[in-house]
């Protein structure tokens, strides 16, 4: 299935509807889509207007709460004391490019890099995901020689221009690169989980072998290790193995991009790529690496980064800066002081067990698949794996009139997108679930 709309698309309101928006909404709607004209998404058919937050709750002005079940970015729970603290405090004492001797930078630099497995021990800080993953691109391409990157057909990677060449889920007007090449999405709902590992990895090898036909030597295999744009694709653990094996033994290297299953979000462990059992070269990371504050970073191996470091260099004024390091240290420090990984883990399966049982009261329900606190709600026509866009914004849209936030992935836009902060607990479950029965209640009258 090709994409039809660009991802920043799904679930967007569309600016049409500002006339039609209630009176209190409009004045805002205006001044935003004034100022920042078309590159300004919002999300839901009544956009949010919030003015605080806290743990996983989101706050309108009059004071309304909101149960969060979206956001990865404030990962540890929204305005977490430790890192308001931490950036503070760090703020009122020094902040400042990056061409100084810092010893919180260090400290944080190792606590981070101690995380990973043997051989990752390096890493260049950035401010976005975007940043990381042109850099680690750069970085790939330098050491290997080659420019060949091979992609999921839905994959999203960030926004500058090398980036969205390898970025097919930024929509059919935007052009992959003539030196990319895409595979199919690992869609267990399509095709037998069983063998989904060999499908990938007979892709990639075929991927890497026309690149080379076409002259271009092969530089990365770039993954989303749980494939969030493609519709959210974890199992099974370990099935990416044998494509990493096709993409090593076509002389490419392996990157993970942990923007959205990084920092302990699948449960168990703290990567992504922990649950396929991998040993990547490169690894992206971003979103959640703050709690919000812009931090973001490509870890590699040392080899790997030392030959780009000596051909071109690398200097970001921002990146890894005091500040984003107080913020990182802080969030780092309380996923362990937390259990946050344990609680991911644990309040994941509950959550998965209760969306299971949904699908069985439900046929609109075609798929529910997850690692720890990243889930994905396939909502088909019943009986089919025809998707159900209509259907599937209704239900976005309901559960938010319920003051419960989540949003959409996937090619089509069909598969609900739940991704809560993760201090979520068994009884912000309960309420998801509750809200959600009655939405489809509803939605299948
Ligand atoms: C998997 C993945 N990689 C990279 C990025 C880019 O990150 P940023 O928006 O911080 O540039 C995103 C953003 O959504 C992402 O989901």
């Amino acid at each position: 299935m090709m994409r039809t709309q660009p991802i920043t698309a799904l679930n967007a309101f569309d600016a049409a509807d500002i006339g039609s928006s209630p009176s209190e909404l409009r004045g805002l709607l205006e001044r935003r889509d004034r100022l920042f004209g078309g590159t300004s998404y919002l999300m839901y058919d009544d956009p949010l207007h919030v003015a605080r937050a806290s743990g996983v709750w989101l706050y309108d002005p009059l004071g309304e709460a909101y149960l969060d079940a979206y956001n990865n970015v404030p990962s540890i729970g929204h305005c977490h004391p430790a890192v308001v603290e931490a950036i503070s405090d760090q703020a009122a004492r020094l902040n400042t490019n990056t061409r100084y001797l810092y010893d919180i930078v260090y400290d944080y630099a190792e606590r981070l890099l101690a995380t990973f497995p043997n051989g990752l021990s390096t890493i260049a800080f950035t401010c976005t995901g975007s940043e990381s993953s042109d850099l680690a691109l750069r970085v790939a391409r330098a050491y290997t020689g080659g420019q060949g990157a091979v992609v999921t057909s839905n994959a999203y990677h960030g926004n500058t221009t090398a980036v969205a060449a390898i970025s097919p889920a930024s929509g059919p007007d935007v052009p992959i690169g003539q030196d990319v090449r895409t595979v199919r999405t690992p869609d267990t709902l399509r095709y037998p989980a069983a063998h989904i590992g060999a499908r990938f990895a007979e892709d990639v090898e075929a991927a890497f072998a026309n690149l080379r036909r076409h002259g271009v030597k092969p530089a990365a295999l770039i993954m989303d290790t749980i494939f969030s744009s493609d519709g959210v694709y974890p199992d099974p653990g370990g099935f990416l193995v044998e494509g990493v094996a096709a993409a090593r033994a076509a002389g490419a290297l392996i990157v993970a991009d942990e923007v959205q299953p990084g920092f302990g979000r699948t449960g168990v462990h703290m990567w992504g790529f922990g649950r396929h059992a991998l040993s990547p070269d490169l690894v992206i990371l971003g979103k959640p690496m703050g709690n919000g504050f812009p931090v973001a970073g490509v870890v590699a191996r040392r080899e790997v980064l030392a030959g780009f470091s000596q051909s071109s260099g690398y200097f970001n004024t921002f990146g890894g800066n005091p500040l984003a390091a107080a913020a990182g240290l802080a969030v780092l420090e309380v996923i362990e002081r937390e259990g946050l990984i344990a609680n991911a883990g644990l309040v994941g399966d509950y959550l998965t067990r209760g969306l299971k049982e949904l699908a069985v009261r439900f046929p609109l329900v075609a798929d529910v698949r997850s690692a720890g606190l990243y889930t994905g709600v396939e909502i088909c026509c019943p009986g089919t794996v025809s998707p159900d866009v209509a259907m599937t914004k209704r239900i976005i849209n309901g559960l938010r009139k319920r003051r419960i936030l989540v949003s959409s992935a996937g090619v089509a836009g069909n598969v609900l997108k739940i991704r809560p902060p993760l201090c979520f607990s068994q009884q912000n479950a309960d309420s998801l679930l509750h809200g959600l029965a009655e939405v489809l209640e509803t939605a299948s009258q």
